[in-house]
């Protein structure tokens, strides 16, 4: 089976200012030793598999001070044109959601700023017409009824249970509108149920997986990104016809980050590309 790839454009941030100075997740340890030239780097080369891919890479400038600014992911949710801004849970990154905001506003997306805190597509993704919305680390769960007002897609509220897996897009991706491929255990008994009955068809990770992010993905539809250490999971999407590009960000990895959470998806409205 052939599957089509949808051409995206996504916004990043080059890691300028990358490091690991404070723990916010249990991926980040202060005092190990952080290859800044090294990040900068694998980001690069995450950039440019994009745009062999054919997709778009819109960049917003980094910020001093702001080492987490590189997970754009964390930056907003933008969907049909609109865009909701972030609030942080953790002080240490609040600085960036007003940077991000400011980014939307410009590029001419409709704005609409937050009532709770929520991480953006780190807890809120989209997988066909359902917003997936992550809640128990960051996203709060008041947020999603604001995500349903303002999108205006059904939300589903999946209860992550694991410390590691913090945020929505470390437990589950989106591969295509019918399919997500997630890790179980991650989530609560009843959102495990949830997410059988609503994706009987998933690919399931394992703790071998999602222990190295492979999970942290970003699918066009056909060709799945993800991290190259995440080799059972890659084998499971190419039985399934997608095509897998491993990519190394081992040094991004030890902020609790992957290619997913350095990568934005920037969704127009219908009318636009
Ligand atoms: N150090 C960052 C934090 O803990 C990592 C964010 C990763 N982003 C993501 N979308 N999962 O907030």
């Amino acid at each position: 089976m052939t599957m089509d790839a949808i051409s995206q454009r996504y916004l990043m941030c080059r890691p300028t200012y990358f490091a690991v100075d404070y723990a916010i997740n249990p991926w980040m340890d202060p005092t190990a030793p952080v290859d800044a030239a090294l990040a900068i780097r694998q980001w690069e080369t995450l950039r440019q598999v994009y745009l062999d891919l054919g997709h778009t890479v819109e960049e917003i400038d980094p910020l001093p001070g702001l080492p987490d600014m590189v997970f754009a992911a964390n930056g907003g949710t933008v969907i049909d044109g609109r865009a909701l801004a972030v609030q942080f849970r953790d002080p240490q990154r609040a600085d960036e959601a007003p940077a991000y905001r400011a980014w939307f506003e410009a590029a001419g997306f409709e704005m609409h700023d937050p009532k709770h805190v929520n991480e953006g597509e780190g807890d809120i993704l989209l997988a066909g017409g359902l917003l997936l919305a992550g809640t128990g680390f960051r996203t709060a769960h008041a947020s999603h009824a604001q995500l349903q007002e303002i999108f205006g897609y059904p939300v589903v509220t999946l209860q992550l249970v694991d410390p590691r897996f913090y945020h929505l897009d470390t437990a589950l991706t989106v591969l295509d509108e019918r399919t997500v491929a997630y890790l179980p255990e991650a989530f609560s008994p009843g959102s495990q149920a949830a997410l059988r009955r609503l994706f009987p068809d998933a690919v399931l990770a394992t703790a071998a997986d999602a222990e190295v992010l492979g999970l942290n993905a970003v699918s066009d539809g056909r060709h799945v990104v993800l991290p190259a250490q995440a080799t059972n999971l890659a084998a499971a999407l190419r039985d399934r016809g997608y095509e897998t590009i491993g990519v190394d960000l081992s040094e991004l990895l030890k902020a609790g980050g992957g290619p997913k959470c350095c990568t934005l998806r920037l969704r127009q409205g219908k009318a636009g590309k």
